[in-house]
């Protein structure tokens, strides 16, 4: 996919400050540092429109991003990060309930998970929930250039195993660093945001 514009249009903290408008849109999903907004950066080829952070969990906001004036990428929190309290995570819990489950524009969901482990029982939980509410989910394995290219085989079946991934879904091995993945991932990007 070409480029030709990519800006923030909001960092949402609640419902009614999300972008109205007709464009779908695809939300990413994924633990805290598993590499989302390196996602972003990577595919859009903007080195620093998502800011990627050392400090996990930082990202307390729906960022929305508006791409060729045409649709939209949702940077999602991550999740199974302990340090903020319980009211805050009851908070954010609600506001991301809704988002996932009223959010019209909303075509399907990418969920990220690092290459290199096992799903975790959060990431497990996260894509029961999406299947659970009928979203369309593409699976990411991030981080692919630190596990040698002949062991990617077996790490993305660890996962596809790990999640009992539904026929449907896709996965895509992918590097920030390398660019590996780009151009499959636009593909099943494409397909989510404009075949349905
Ligand atoms: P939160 O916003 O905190 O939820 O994190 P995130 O999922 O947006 O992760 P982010 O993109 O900020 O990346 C976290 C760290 O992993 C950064 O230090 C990135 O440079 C690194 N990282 C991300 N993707 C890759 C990758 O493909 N390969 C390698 N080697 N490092 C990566
Ligand atoms: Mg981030």
């Amino acid at each position: 996919m070409k480029i030709n514009s990519a800006e923030i249009v909001i960092s949402a903290a609640k419902p009614n400050q999300f972008p109205g408008g007709p464009f779908p849109e695809v939300a990413l999903s994924g633990r805290s540092n598993v590499g989302k907004s390196s996602f972003i950066n990577t595919v859009l080829g903007r080195k620093n429109l998502a800011r990627t952070s050392q400090r996990p969990g930082k990202t307390q906001t729906l960022n929305f991003y508006f791409i060729n004036e045409r649709f939209h990428f949702v940077d999602v929190p991550g999740y199974g990060y302990a340090k903020v309290s319980k009211s805050e995570r009851e908070a954010w819990g609600k506001v991301m309930e809704i988002y996932f489950q009223e959010r019209e524009q909303l075509k399907g969901v990418v969920q990220l998970i690092d290459l290199r482990h096992k799903p975790t029982k959060d990431d497990i939980m996260m894509y029961d929930w999406l299947k659970h509410n009928e979203l369309p989910v593409l699976i990411i394995g991030t981080k692919a250039d630190k596990i040698p290219r002949g062991k990617w085989d077996k790490h993305t079946k660890q996962i596809k195993e790990g999640l009992e991934m539904a026929d449907e879904d896709k996965i895509v091995v992918f590097s920030s660093e390398t660019g590996q993945g780009k151009d499959k991932a636009w593909r099943e990007l494409s397909s989510l945001l404009f075949d349905n």
